[in-house]
């Protein structure tokens, strides 16, 4: 291989897994204690099995695929539309129930 290559590939390698990081990092959250908390406080809306309502609550099945945790975590902390926000979560509840919604 030629050496410029190869330093271009490293180059990218290393552009990719700092990308990656913030989502690595994020996901610090007990997702066991993620689906207790989700069940206390979400289902009403987002159902139990996670499908939501359509056309007035969204299902969260693939959320983690969707959003990027922090944002998931904004929804959770300020709500937003029919959502109300949830500021009596801590901070690691709601770690907690972004990584439940991860999985
Ligand atoms: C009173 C009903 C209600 C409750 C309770 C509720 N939500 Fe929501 N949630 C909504 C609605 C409505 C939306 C869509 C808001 C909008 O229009 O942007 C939403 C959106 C979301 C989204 C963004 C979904 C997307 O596809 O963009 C996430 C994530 C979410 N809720 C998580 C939660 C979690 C976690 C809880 C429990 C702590 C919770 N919600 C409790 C009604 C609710």
């Amino acid at each position: 291989m030629h050496a410029k290559e190869f330093r271009l590939k490293a180059f990218l390698t290393a552009v990719v897994l700092v990308a990656a990081l913030p989502f690595a990092a994020a996901a610090t959250g007990d997702p066991a204690a993620g689906a207790k908390i989700y069940e206390a406080n979400c289902t009403a809306c987002h159902g139990a099995n996670r499908a939501g309502v359509p056309g007035t609550f969204p299902a969260l099945v693939d959320v983690g695929k969707r959003l990027p945790p922090e944002q998931i975590k904004d929804r959770i902390r300020q709500g937003g539309g029919l959502m109300p926000p949830f500021s009596q979560l801590s901070a690691q509840e709601v770690d907690d129930l972004a990584s439940f919604l991860q999985q």
